[in-house]
């Protein structure tokens, strides 16, 4: 199988091209990466002899047919991904997300190629502090940020795709990642790499927002679940049960670190900030037999940590212009 991965440079995609060259040696990888702030080569460089890496856009729509003729399938991963950013500046957000995707769904009608679409819970809006409610595929779309109105409309032109003109696509919404190459702008990335900076860990309001963690690995193999044995046109929610509010993952994240509870900093509250999101991911555990690995918090923050004490050659010199970054916008 020849798979064309997109934004397979960036956290969730990089990992998904490790595990795919780790556990599926008959498929042939080709990553299109613009290389954008959130894309490195560095994710890349423990497969690098097993992939090839074409640095380019997904609006590039002559380079994107070319690429997708040759595929037998897509994995369209490629996005702006960070909510702040896209409340300082959305332009990005529009091309990226929604002329981007679709640029990859007009190539794979042209060449009748399939395509597996990423997306985000973020899509439903949000939800009240409610256990009893959470998100299913016949939740309404109702996104509040530019980066969750972009996911959406990506997600919309994917359905119309499938319906007007027969593309061969699934997709799936799946709930907050944490793992390894997690670019540090993101909350649980960030706290970590604060305190092994010597930096105090940042907490927007008063940390009752709530996300429903999953470890990229889950992710990913229900990705490849999907990939294998989902239906065209469906769309697949994937979460792994992993509710928790901000301050217990923070507090968590201390005490895993040796540090008091209470060291850390309250700072500003994001603009229109979500309040909850959870997923029931019944469905596709019951239709596809799925099921998460990793749902000990404790342990896969452990290893997250881990892994970013011993690899600060990674984020170390992004550290400093990320956080100035923050401190501009009071964060
Ligand atoms: P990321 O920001 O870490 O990586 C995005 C990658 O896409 C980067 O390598 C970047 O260079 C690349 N990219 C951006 N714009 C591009 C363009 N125009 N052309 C080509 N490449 C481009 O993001 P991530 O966290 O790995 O998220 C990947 C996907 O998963 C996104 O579609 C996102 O919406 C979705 N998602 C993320 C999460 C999460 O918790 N991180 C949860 C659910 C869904
Ligand atoms: P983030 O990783 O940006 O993901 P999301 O797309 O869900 O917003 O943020 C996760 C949560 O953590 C969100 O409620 C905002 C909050 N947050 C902080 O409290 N401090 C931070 O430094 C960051 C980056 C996020």
């Amino acid at each position: 199988m020849r798979l064309l991965v997109t934004g397979g440079a960036g956290f969730i995609g990089a990992n998904f091209v490790h595990s795919t060259v780790r556990e599926r040696p008959a498929v042939s990888v080709t990553v299109l990466d613009a290389l954008t702030y959130a894309g490195s080569r560095e994710s890349l460089r423990p497969v690098e002899n097993d992939i090839r890496l074409v640095e380019g856009d997904v609006t590039d729509e002559p380079l994107v047919d070319r690429l997708v003729a040759e595929s037998d399938a897509v994995v369209h991963f490629a996005a702006e991904t960070h909510v702040d950013n896209a409340l300082a500046d959305p332009a990005v957000f529009v091309r990226s997300n929604v002329v981007g995707t679709f640029a990859i769904l007009e190539a794979v009608r042209r060449h009748g190629v399939r395509v597996h679409h990423i997306s985000t819970d973020e899509v439903y809006g949000d939800l009240p502090l409610d256990p009893a409610v959470r998100f299913t595929a016949a939740t309404p779309l109702n996104p509040s940020s530019p980066y969750s109105a972009t996911k959406a409309a990506a997600d919309l032109l994917v359905r119309a795709w499938v319906r007007s003109y027969g593309v061969a696509a699934t997709m799936s919404n799946c709930s907050n990642n944490y793992g390894p190459y997690q670019h540090i702008e993101k909350f649980i990335p960030r706290q970590i790499t604060n305190i092994l900076s010597g930096r105090r860990p940042k907490l927007y309001g008063a940390g009752a927002n709530v996300r429903d963690w999953i470890h990229v690995e889950d992710h990913n193999s229900a990705v490849w679940r999907i990939l294998e044995n989902g239906v065209s046109g469906s769309t697949y929610l994937i979460g792994a049960d992993g509710e928790r509010d901000n301050l217990s993952v923070l507090r968590l994240i201390l005490a895993l670190m040796g540090h008091d509870a209470d060291d850390f900093d309250h700072v500003v509250d994001r603009s229109g900030h979500d309040l909850r999101y959870a997923i029931d991911p019944s469905a596709l555990c019951a239709e596809l037999q799925w099921a998460p690995k990793h749902t000990d918090l404790t342990a896969g923050l452990s290893s997250t940590i881990e892994w970013y004490r011993e690899n600060d050659w990674w984020w170390g010199p992004l550290k400093e212009q990320v956080e100035a970054h923050y401190a501009e916008r009071g964060q």
